[in-house]
């Protein structure tokens, strides 16, 4: 990772929480569990992606409250422990909060039902997401009963409302400030710069999986922690099984290959999706889809402009792969029955887009009422159509079985209009012959 980039502004990120916030408003949140593989192996732990934009915690057993004020952060978290710390390792403890985290207080955890109740008083509304984790609600309801019970027959608030941290958080990390940006731009060169490494390697005769370890290496690198999911590399009709991860198969002559791969960097993904064929030669039914997914996605991504919605991004994709499936005769129908009646689907049957940021489908709202968002500067979104045909639909041309083409970039929405991060990644149909 280059020594210019910018780690994430967390004190920012809480600066514009508290902006957004009433007097009488806190939010509360527990970071992730550390998750077991089998019998005592852990994975790798892997903050919650709302306490990583509020502070950087690294560390399991967290809890995170933010209410305005002259003290915004109390962190409860692990003692320090030296006896555990020699086998995992640096844990900051309620001293490194306050010193390095930016807390204005900071306790154990197992101090939050002692200390929580005092900090619920005065406060009427919480944002805390119910209904993740029993546990953790349990405990939110044991402190907000104590809270109540303190406070009986005096003028003090206590929460009556409860909110989800999607009403306000996640629309804030919805629109991506210049620091996130610039932390995405990194996950987006060193993707792109992983995705030529596959089109070195992939050849007649290489398994999926060593196209995946020279994606791999190319993250790790360049200091990305691995994949910000798990990649799909999948050979010929493998490329028509949308989440195909297993990745084990040979590459053989005359396939495709999809490659759907980004790293994760300070918590921010990328997320790519290329398509080439294996010798570097397109058949003719091959090259006829691809150019169509390719045209589809060049529409989409100029309909990525201000003040046009989400949903007609995802319109305008349907609108020319549904005409380059009539083009190529797989519909038998006009492109107005085809998208009316919806036949497109058995050909593409995902969404084109979603938001991308700390999480690959990243947090913010859709739209509400039934009415699609309109795209604002500082969202970043994915652009990914694909037509994929089933090498056992009997009613398609046979030519045309078992090809599975996706093309994926991760576009910032701008005053000037699309920026695309990902450009870099060859997708023009000469730069993937050889
Ligand atoms: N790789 C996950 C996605 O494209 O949505
Ligand atoms: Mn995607
Ligand atoms: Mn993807």
């Amino acid at each position: 990772m280059s020594a210019e980039i910018p780690r994430p502004d967390f004190a920012e990120h809480r600066r514009r929480l508290l902006s957004t916030l009433e007097d009488d408003e806190a939010v509360l949140l527990f970071g992730s569990h550390h998750a077991l593989r089998n019998g005592d192996a852990e994975y790798r732990y892997r903050q919650d992606s709302d306490v990583w934009w509020l502070t950087g915690w690294p560390d399991p057993q967290v809890a995170v409250f933010i209410r305005p004020g002259d003290a915004p952060l109390t962190i409860f978290c692990q003692a320090r422990d030296p006896e555990r710390e020699i086998w995992t390792g640096y844990r900051p403890g309620p001293e490194g909060a306050e010193r390095d985290f930016g807390a204005d207080r900071a306790f154990t955890f197992d101090r939050i039902e002692d200390e929580l109740p005092e900090l619920l008083v005065g406060v009427r509304r919480l944002h805390y997401a119910f209904a993740h984790d029993a546990e953790h609600d349990a405990l939110v309801m044991s402190c907000v009963a104590r809270a109540r019970r303190a406070c009986r027959r005096t003028a003090k608030d206590v929460p009556e409302t409860f909110v989800s941290p999607s009403l306000v958080l996640h629309e804030l990390r919805l629109r991506k400030g210049a620091d996130e940006i610039a932390v995405m731009r990194e996950a987006a060169r060193v993707s792109v710069a992983a995705h030529r490494a596959a089109m070195e390697v992939a050849a007649p005769g290489v398994p999926e999986y060593v196209v995946e370890a020279a994606l791999h290496r190319v993250f790790l690198e360049h200091g990305s922690t691995g994949p910000g999911y798990t990649s799909i590399v999948a050979a010929g009709a493998n490329a028509t099984c949308l989440h195909y991860i297993t990745n084990r198969a040979v590459l053989r002559e005359g396939q495709l290959l999809l490659v759907d791969a980004g790293c994760e960097i300070d918590h921010y993904t990328a997320d790519i999706t290329r398509t080439w064929p294996v010798t570097g030669r397109f058949s003719p039914e091959q090259l006829a889809i691809y150019d169509h997914v390719l045209r589809a996605q060049k529409k989409a991504v100029a309909a990525c402009v201000e003040g046009r919605s989400f949903n007609d991004v995802h319109d305008v994709a349907i609108r020319a792969l549904t005409e380059g499936m009539v083009d190529i005769g797989l519909l038998a129908m006009s492109v107005d029955e085809a998208v009316e009646t919806e036949a497109y689907k058995r050909f593409y049957m995902h969404g084109t887009s979603h938001w991308l940021g700390l999480d690959v489908h990243d947090v913010g709202s859709y739209g509400r009422g039934g009415q699609s968002r309109l795209l604002e500067a500082g969202m970043v979104l994915t652009v990914e159509p694909g037509l994929y045909v089933q090498p056992d639909d009997e009613e398609a041309p046979e030519c045309f079985r078992g090809i599975g083409v996706r093309i994926e970039d991760d576009i910032l929405v701008t005053p000037d209009g699309p920026e695309n991060l990902t450009e870099g990644a060859p997708k023009e149909p000469d730069a993937l012959r050889s």
